[in-house]
């Protein structure tokens, strides 16, 4: 069978990152991916890297197109009731974001990987890891670990490995789904901008100075095709519309529905198998905390391996789960309260729209109450 230090189970940004930053100290890892490289490359999905995100890719020599490519920004818009408000974080709380799409994220990780020659295998779809011996089961044979880092996503196998009698899974889904577009066209808009709307939600975002990403709130089984693309832009610019601005239309190049939950497993690690990433916890988008959320993890993953390694104590690998979770939770409850304050309830209670609007006006009138959303936004240090 073969061996190694850490088998790392799933090659998106929390599986690639930890085998970088593993790689820097020198500890043996092999990569297993279900899919193929031209598959992971394009996946689109996320777009934004708090500061600590953007520092730990810098530290893991992976940073420099990013510094080149990725944009600054200082803050972002909130829309309501007609007007468009700036909240900026930068001011507030000293930090800045990084726009720089997932996708280029892993191809950055993926080069990196392929470059420093270490194994990392698509195509291998991992069935089944023994968490007590550390054998990864996969489709060419299996592969026996110190240590395996489950890092396979949602739907991934590393989680169902654990015995279901020792894992408590916390769980919310959400009446409604984002349709989130790629398009050709130069933004509308310098920074983000969330917009509530009677409509529904709506968000502009964006990937470079020629490529716009959008996104629309639509029902959680909405069919995609029954949105073709004049569609999308009329409902885009009837829920962003503002006296005096226009958003610019160009073609859509790639289309999708995403749908939204909230979901914790704990503990993160059993025996000798350890969860970073979507493999633990789903956040719903609107607080943009999921790869930041990945990359948390793998912070503290590697750590503590490291430590593991060099010192042979187990210290914080035994608090891996209570370390990560306090972080995993503070962002749950951001990205419920973002979700919940900008979206269109079904059924439309009046109740719920005035206490939505009440606290869309506290965040863009208080200091004090921007700055909690500034500092969350950004990424709390303190967690
Ligand atoms: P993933 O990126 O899911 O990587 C897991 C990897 O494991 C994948 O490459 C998968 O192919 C592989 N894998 C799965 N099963 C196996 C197996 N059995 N064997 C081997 N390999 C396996 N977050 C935001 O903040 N904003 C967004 O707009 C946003 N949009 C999203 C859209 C979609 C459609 C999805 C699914 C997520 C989105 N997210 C968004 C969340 C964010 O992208 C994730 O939090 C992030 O990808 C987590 O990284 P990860 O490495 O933990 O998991
Ligand atoms: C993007 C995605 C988000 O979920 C978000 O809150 C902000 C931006 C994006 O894909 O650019």
């Amino acid at each position: 069978m073969t061996k190694t230090q850490v088998g790392i189970v799933g090659a998106g940004p929390a599986g690639l990152t930890l085998a970088r930053l593993l790689e820097l100290e020198g500890i043996e890892t092999i990569v297993l991916e279900s899919r193929d490289r031209e598959y992971c490359e394009q996946r689109i999905r996320a777009g934004v890297l708090e500061q600590r995100s953007a520092e730990l890719l810098r530290d893991a020599g992976v940073g420099e197109r990013m510094d080149r490519e990725g944009i600054v920004h200082r803050g972002i818009n909130l829309q309501f009731d007609g007007e468009r408000h700036y909240v900026p974080m930068a001011d507030l709380t000293g930090r800045t974001i990084v726009l720089y799409g997932q996708t280029e994220v892993v191809k950055d990780l993926i080069a990196a990987r392929v470059e420093s020659g270490l194994p990392l295998q698509f195509d291998c779809e991992v069935q089944s890891v023994d968490p007590e011996r550390g054998i990864v089961h996969h489709a060419e044979g299996a592969l026996e670990c110190d240590l395996v880092a489950g890092c396979d996503g949602f739907h991934g196998v590393c989680r169902q490995s654990i015995p279901a009698d020792t894992l408590t899974l916390v769980e919310r889904e959400y009446p409604f789904g984002w349709l989130g577009i790629l398009a050709s066209v130069a933004p509308s808009t310098a920074e983000l901008l969330y917009a509530h709307h009677e409509r529904g939600f709506a968000l502009l975002s964006l990937r470079s100075p020629q490529l716009s990403r959008y996104y629309l709130q639509v029902a959680h089984d909405e069919n995609v095709a029954e949105w073709p693309d004049e569609r999308i832009w009329e409902e885009l610019q009837i829920r962003t519309a503002l006296d005096g601005w226009t958003l610019h239309e160009g073609p859509i190049i790639e289309k999708g529905v995403t749908g939204m939950r909230s979901f914790v497993a704990s503990p993160m690690q059993h025996g000798r198998l350890y969860l970073a990433g979507d493999a633990a916890h789903i956040v719903p988008p609107t607080g943009a905390k999921g790869l930041n959320l990945a990359l948390a993890d793998i912070r503290l993953l590697a750590e503590a391996i490291v430590h593991q390694v060099r010192t042979g104590s187990r210290d914080l690998l035994d608090a891996y789960t209570d370390a990560c979770l306090r972080r995993v939770w503070r962002a749950e409850h951001f990205s419920w309260w973002m979700t919940s304050m900008l979206h269109r309830l079904p059924g439309g209670d009046p109740f719920d729209l005035e206490l939505q609007r009440a606290q869309l006006r506290y965040v863009t009138t208080s200091d004090a109450a921007a700055r909690s959303l500034a500092e969350n936004y950004v990424g709390l240090e303190t967690v």
